[in-house]
Formats: C-alpha cells, structure tokens, sequence
C-alpha cells in the first residue's frame, strides 16, 4: 500500500530580518552573508506567535487543500527542535489550537531531519492499518534559540512552518516510494543547542546554538550525496528519473555542491534559501508547498526530499507525486 500527500501548506511570519538589519547586530556584511550562504533575508516570529501557532497556521492550510474535516485527523506529528517548552508536546498544542479531538500526537525531533522522519514514522503508521491518515508539521522558532551575537550562526536561521497531510493513497502510482535514514550521535557536538534540559542535572536556562560550521558543511554535502546515491540504488532509479530535488535549504553553497556530486541539473533543484534562510524542519515543506503553488509539480513526478542535520541525522525519500486540487486562497 502506498501512501501519499493530499494536502499541503505553509506558514511564514511577516516580520522580514535582512542581511541589512543583521550588518547592524554583528560584524558581517550583505556580501558576505550572500556570497557563502545565498540568505538574503529571514522571517522571525513575532512575540505573541510560537512554534505550536505558526504550526497550527501551516496545518489548516494543508487541511483545507485536502478537503477533510478537522476530526477525521488522526494522528499529528510534528517535527521541531525548537517546541513551545519541554512538554506537553507542540503537536498536542496544535491539536488543542486547531480542534483535531481525534487525533493521536505526538513530537519529533531529528533537527533539519525531522520533516522527512515524521513522514516516514506517518507512513509506517498508516501502513500499519491502525490509522487512515496523518497530518505531518515541520515548525521551527529558531530565532529564539539563536545568539544574536554569533555571527557565525545568527545569518544562517529563520523562523516558519509547513505541513502536508499524509493518506492512503487511491491510486498506487501515487505516493511514497521508498526511504534512506542514518544517524551519527558521536558528532553530536559539531551542531547543537544549550538548555533548557536536564543534562548534568540542572535545567540550562540559556538557549543558544553552537555549531562547527565548517565541519557541519562537509558532513551535510558528503552525507546527503551518499544517502541519496544509496537510495537511487536501492530503488533502482537513476538521477534522470528524479523530476524535482527538494532539499533541506541549508546554504546554497552545499544545495550546489549536493547538485554537482548528483549531477542534477539547475532546474531540477529546488531552492527558497535566499527569502527564508535554514528554517531546520519546516524547510522542507515550506519548500514543497511553494513549489506546488509555483505549478512546479505534475501528477507524475518523481520528487526526491534529501536532508541533513544536528545530532548528526540525515535521510533521502522518493515520492511520486499525485497531483491535488489547490484551495482557494
Ligand atoms: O542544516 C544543517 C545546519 N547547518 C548548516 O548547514 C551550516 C553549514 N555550514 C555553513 O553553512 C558554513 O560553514 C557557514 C555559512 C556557517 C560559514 O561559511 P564558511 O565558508 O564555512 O566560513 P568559515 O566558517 O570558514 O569562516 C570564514 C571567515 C572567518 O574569518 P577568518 O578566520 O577567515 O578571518 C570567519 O570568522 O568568515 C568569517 N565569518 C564571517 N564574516 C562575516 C564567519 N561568519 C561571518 C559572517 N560575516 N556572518
């Protein structure tokens, strides 16, 4: 049985931080941050907005363009590393916000990997005949775990999220095909985030990223040309069956250098990193979604999702996409 998406959606706060805003916070420059990152501006949430709101924002979209009603959902999943607070989960705040009664949640956090986790553990779920559907949310409220004074890391994140409702699918050429994961917890330390937790037993109130960039950088190219190859492999596809790479915009720099160790044409790579920077889990479908209202998706295609990041998690998965009516916006 396949699975397939049948509706998506996203969610961008209004607030736009630029590379000239950020000239005034640290020591960088628009050239800079353009020149080795391709970010040229990022959203950030406002005061009253939080991980769970622009979460709930994203999943009535991609409820309404699935055109099933709110109760009938039944599982959510969302992917952050960045929740509301430690618990309850953000995916049952989002079910409170949105009145998913019905539904079972619950949160995972596999950093930029998450999107592509939460629609595999989605899958394997309805595959398992217990539920019909599944709404997957990737949502991320970086900007208040950033240290506005590194400029190592503030040029790079940004708030936002996506969603994509996730159903048997009715016709078995449309939907998952298959999937690649891999973990590597002994370089947890080249990308992570302090506090708030339990580690050393006492709750680290600061919250701030720490990341080797440089290291980040190889390991991000290597290890999604790997997955990806091994799981082209494993389907027995070839780059030239993939019709649109999506992948987790981290900096145009490892998009071009994935692209190039791929062979995979300009036009078949899809990037958004210039407007909203790295936006960790929500990347994904953020992208996924403006692709879709860019009429870039035809029933049909072959779409390849590929992403790496923090503890270290990376994956790969092919989806045929079946093509769904766009909602009224
Ligand atoms: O989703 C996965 C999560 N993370 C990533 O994917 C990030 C992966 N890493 C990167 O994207 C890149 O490593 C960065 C964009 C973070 C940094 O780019 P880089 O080309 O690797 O620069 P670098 O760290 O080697 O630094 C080069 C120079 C250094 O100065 P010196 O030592 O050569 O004098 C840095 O201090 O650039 C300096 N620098 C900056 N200068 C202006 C670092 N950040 C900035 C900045 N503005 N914002």
């Amino acid at each position: 049985m396949q699975t397939t998406i049948t509706g998506l959606g996203s969610y961008l706060p209004e607030k736009i931080l630029t590379n000239a805003d950020l000239e005034k916070m640290v020591d960088t420059s628009n050239e800079w941050i353009i020149e080795r990152t391709g970010v040229s501006e990022r959203r950030i949430l406002s005061k009253e907005e939080s991980s769970s709101t622009m979460g709930a924002e994203a999943a009535l979209a991609a409820i309404r363009a699935a055109d099933i009603s709110v109760k009938s959902i039944d599982l959510i999943i969302v992917a952050t590393c960045s929740p509301d607070g430690m618990f309850p989960s953000t995916a049952n705040r989002i079910q409170a916000i949105i009145g998913a009664k019905n539904a079972v949640c619950f949160d995972i956090n596999s950093a930029c990997n998450g999107f592509l986790s939460g629609l595999i553990v989605g899958n394997s779920l309805i595959n398992s005949k217990q539920y019909n559907n599944a709404l997957i949310i990737g949502s991320e409220a970086l900007s208040r775990l950033v240290d506005w004074s590194d400029r190592n890391t503030c040029v790079l994140f940004g708030d936002g999220a996506g969603a994509v409702i996730l159903e048997k699918s009715k016709n078995d050429a449309f939907g998952i095909v298959d999937f690649q994961f891999g973990s590597d917890g002994n370089n947890g330390d080249l990308l992570f985030a302090t506090g708030p937790g339990s580690i050393k037993n006492e709750l680290v109130k600061e919250a701030k990223i720490i990341m080797d960039g440089q290291n980040v950088f190889k390991h991000a190219v290597n290890t999604m040309s790997a997955v990806t190859k091994d799981l082209l492999k494993q389907t027995n596809l070839t780059i030239e069956d993939i019709d649109l790479c999506i992948p987790h915009q981290a900096n145009i720099r490892i998009l071009n250098a994935i692209a190039k160790n791929l062979s995979i044409d300009e036009g078949a790579m899809f990037s958004n990193v210039n407007k909203y920077g790295n936006t960790s889990a929500a990347s994904i479908p953020i992208a996924l979604t403006e692709a879709f209202y860019a009429n870039m998706l035809n029933e049909g295609d072959t779409l390849l999702f590929t992403a790496f990041g923090a503890g270290l998690n990376w994956g790969s998965v092919i989806l045929n996409w079946g093509q769904i009516n766009k909602p009224e916006k």
